[in-house]
């Protein structure tokens, strides 16, 4: 058995924060990821991080307001207003760590524009910025002596009478199960994108933390709001980096036609994700896209530009899509990006259960309610982060593990044993597919009352066919096979937990777009949902209201 007074469950930004503030305070830390940290997913942000910085004549309630309009005013004013403030320092701290953010021609910190802004508050690196963010916080965590366990998989999370006291995890190397006892678990995991079919997420984001949490009695919250990206690549739905647009790019329909302009006067291609989303795929289901696209062009900005602003991006489309954006315009779609919802947590990461902490993607703080603005994502994994693992920090010092020995890997050792053993012929790589393909169709940009119920019922049909998986490889060392059954079933509860919850909200707001509902309705829906695991597995749902401080809710414009 391994012990640890703080163990967090991923290294990509917000675990890597976490570990870091939890080390200055002397805490005992461990970071377990099931890829190499700089593999991490933030690794794929690529256009910045928002901070009003008040040197730059920017106001955090400027940020904040912002940040509550783009998330349709299901966004949390507390929570919200915290993040704001407390974003400069962050960035500062990220900058005195070692991140080269692009400079302005004074040679101080640049910004760029981002969508659902009024001012140009996003700090950047070129196009690459989570991961020049991650490897910096990598340096440093290996700095601070901080134990990272990589390349391992978390089985399940250890609950005793109510309280999380550790976890199970294995090495995928050798296949060796672990119990690891720690007085605080920070699910770091981030998010579920893969869960949709494309997405621009990384293989690996399977929604582990989501559902280790649900499991355990943590409930998610907020989980039909999924985050459709207005730039993804034709066919593969790689990120195209939203700082295109706010470079200077254009989005244009078959007839070559700024359409941005009819829908969003003001804002145009630099409106909220949600309202640029939902115009595209208008534009496309009208019969004014080309092969299901929409093109982006950025030409007018020069060659040198592009090269020196959005360099990544351009590689992407040429391996990609063959497309070169210098002298052409790049065929992009609506593409799901991230999830809004998760595990329901306070600014602290506090989610309910005693010793169980939860930040980033994997988490809701109540941050980006029905829409995140862009840039905000590397914000909340660095803020609520480093929260959390402070908050861990203070509580390790008073408290003491709980009695746990290595039975508590007994279940996952017969449930692995089971997979194993299973004769039957189903297929994980077909079964996620089929879930993809049907929570694209019934819960992407457009929802509906009889697509929703189709939805259900084919994950309640596909989460049947799971049971029969065949694990065709039967041994210890990287049994990926084995690996991608066990994510199947973290992602079907995912899954499960967006259909009920958006089949649930009867109004339109944010990326929840119904088109039998199309209006928003603050008299009944000003509230969140939240999924929690009744006794017998089933799903339960109850509701929290939203909180509100200073900004009231209004029609939302762009
Ligand atoms: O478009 C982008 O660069 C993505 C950024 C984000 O999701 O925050």
């Amino acid at each position: 058995m391994l012990d640890h007074d703080i163990l967090i469950i991923g290294a990509g930004l917000a675990g890597m924060r976490a570990a870091l503030s939890a080390k200055e305070l002397g805490a005992d830390v461990a970071v377990v990821s099931k890829v190499h940290p700089v593999r991490s997913h933030s690794n794929a942000a690529q256009g910045g991080i928002n901070a009003a910085l008040t040197d730059r004549g920017d106001d955090w309630r400027d940020h904040a307001y912002d940040t509550i309009k783009g998330s349709d005013f299901l966004g949390d004013q507390d929570a919200i207003a915290l993040m704001c403030q407390e974003a400069g320092s962050e960035v500062i701290a990220m900058e005195h760590m070692g991140a080269i953010f692009n400079r302005d021609e004074d040679g101080r910190l640049g910004t760029r524009a981002f969508g659902g802004q009024r001012e140009a508050r996003t700090f950047f690196v070129a196009d690459f910025t989570g991961q020049a963010l991650l490897h910096v916080l990598y340096e440093q965590i290996l700095k601070a002596g901080a134990l990272v366990y990589e390349e391992w998989f978390v089985l399940s999370l250890i609950v005793r009478d109510g309280k999380c006291g550790g976890a199970v995890m294995m090495d995928i190397r050798s296949g060796r199960i672990e119990v690891v006892r720690a007085k605080a678990v920070i699910l770091a995991a981030g998010g579920l994108g893969r869960v949709f079919e494309p997405s621009t997420n990384a293989l690996i984001c399977t929604g582990d933390g989501m559902s280790l949490g649900y499991r355990v009695g943590a409930s998610l919250m907020d989980m039909e709001m999924v985050q459709y990206h207005p730039t993804t690549l034709k066919g593969s739905g790689v990120l195209i980096s939203e700082a295109a647009r706010g470079e200077g790019a254009y989005l244009l329909n078959s007839d070559n036609d700024r359409f941005m302009l009819k829908y969003a006067p003001e804002f145009k291609e630099l409106a909220s994700r949600d309202v640029v989303s939902r115009c595209e795929q208008t534009e496309i289901n009208e019969g004014r896209g080309l092969d299901g696209c929409v093109l982006l062009d950025v030409r007018h900005l020069g060659e040198k530009y592009i090269s020196e602003r959005l360099s990544q991006i351009r590689e992407l489309a040429m391996d990609f899509a063959n497309v070169d954006m210098v002298k052409e315009p790049v065929p992009i779609m609506p593409g799901m990006h991230y999830q809004m919802g998760g595990v329901a947590a306070n600014v602290d990461g506090e989610t309910g259960v005693p010793g169980l902490y939860a930040a980033g993607e994997v988490a809701c703080v109540s941050v980006h309610g029905g829409n995140r603005l862009g840039a905000n994502s590397l914000l909340d994994t660095l803020v609520f982060g480093r929260r959390s693992g402070v908050h861990a920090a203070e509580m390790v010092k008073s408290t003491q593990h709980l009695s746990v020995d290595d039975s508590a890997a007994d279940d996952d050792k017969n449930n692995i044993q089971k997979l194993l053993a299973n004769d039957k012929n189903e297929s994980f790589g077909q079964i996620r597919l089929d879930m993809g393909t049907a929570m694209k169709e019934h819960f992407g940009v457009f929802r509906d009352e009889n697509g929703m119920r189709e939805g259900i019922e084919k994950i309640e049909s596909v989460k049947k066919r799971a049971e029969d998986v065949y694990v065709a490889d039967k041994g210890s060392t990287f049994n990926t096979n084995l690996l991608f059954t066990l994510e199947l079933g973290f992602m079907l509860e995912c899954a499960e937990s967006i259909a009920v919850s958006a089949a649930t909200r009867t109004e339109s707001r944010g990326a929840h777009t119904r088109t039998d509902l199309p209006d928003r309705d603050d008299a009944n829906w000003l509230k969140h949902i939240l999924v929690s695991q009744d006794e017998d597995g089933g799903q339960e749902l109850s509701y929290k209201d939203v909180v509100i401080t200073d900004w009231e809710p209004v029609v939302r414009q762009y």
